[in-house]
């Protein structure tokens, strides 16, 4: 009693809040820091755009994992982080996108650059498709949209599918990383399925 009246005062929810953004932010913050002592390897601009496609991929599945967690748990806390995680997670894909364009392929002819290796196509189809989830993740484009908003948010899901498709296209080697994620992402989906139609499910809604 006493503890479900802690977890849900103000106080504590804005406190996590806070180390959810401060966790968020670690995969920067390490990069900053990676790159101010330069201790990014020899090829510092792909470790960069690695690692940052690495906390936007990671970051949009934590997004898709929060629902669930408030359902099992029944604390509003998860609901009160998920825009927060999911606006990061499009954070890092854009950063992850302009690392590319600076470090690896350039900046000119960007057609030919975009669609010059399918597993990159990929890339830039889930990034698309984060854009109009990002835009409309403010309450008052929940309330402009109305029931469109929600159909719109599905897109969350072959959002994550198409990001882990360029994911597992880009390994060169130990895929196993990639199964795992892939397996997360196929119980989150048929974690969705059972409750379709529920309001509930729906990514980057602040409850
Ligand atoms: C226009 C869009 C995108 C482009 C051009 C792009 C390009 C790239 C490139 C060049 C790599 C490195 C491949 C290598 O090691 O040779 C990569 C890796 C990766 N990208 Fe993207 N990407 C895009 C969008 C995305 C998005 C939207 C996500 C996730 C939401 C994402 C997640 C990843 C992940 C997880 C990796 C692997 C990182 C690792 O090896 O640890 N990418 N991407």
């Amino acid at each position: 009693m006493l503890a479900s009246r802690w977890l849900g005062h103000p106080r504590f929810l804005l406190a996590f809040r806070l180390l959810a953004a401060l966790c968020a932010s670690v995969p920067l913050l390490f990069l900053v820091s990676g790159i101010a002592v330069q201790s990014l390897g020899p090829d510092p601009g792909q470790e960069v755009t690695e690692s940052l496609g690495l906390a936007a991929f990671q970051l949009l599945i934590a997004t898709l994992c929060m629902t669930p967690l408030k359902r099992w748990t029944g604390w509003v806390g998860w609901i009160r982080i998920r825009r927060m995680l999911g606006l990061f997670a499009f954070f890092y894909a854009t950063l992850h996108v302009l690392a590319f364009l600076q470090f690896i392929l350039g900046w000119t002819d960007l057609w030919a650059t975009f669609t010059k290796r399918p597993y990159i196509v990929m890339g830039a189809l889930s990034f698309l498709m984060m854009i109009p989830l990002a835009l409309t993740s403010t309450k008052g484009m929940m309330r402009r949209l109305g029931k469109n908003w929600k159909q719109l948010h599905k897109l969350v899901y072959p959002t994550v599918f198409v990001a882990w498709v360029h994911f597992i296209w880009q390994a060169r080697s130990d895929v196993g990383e990639m199964v795992f994620y892939g397996l997360v992402i196929l119980v989150l989906l048929a974690v969705r399925w059972k409750r379709a139609g529920s309001r509930q499910m729906i990514p980057f809604v602040r409850g």
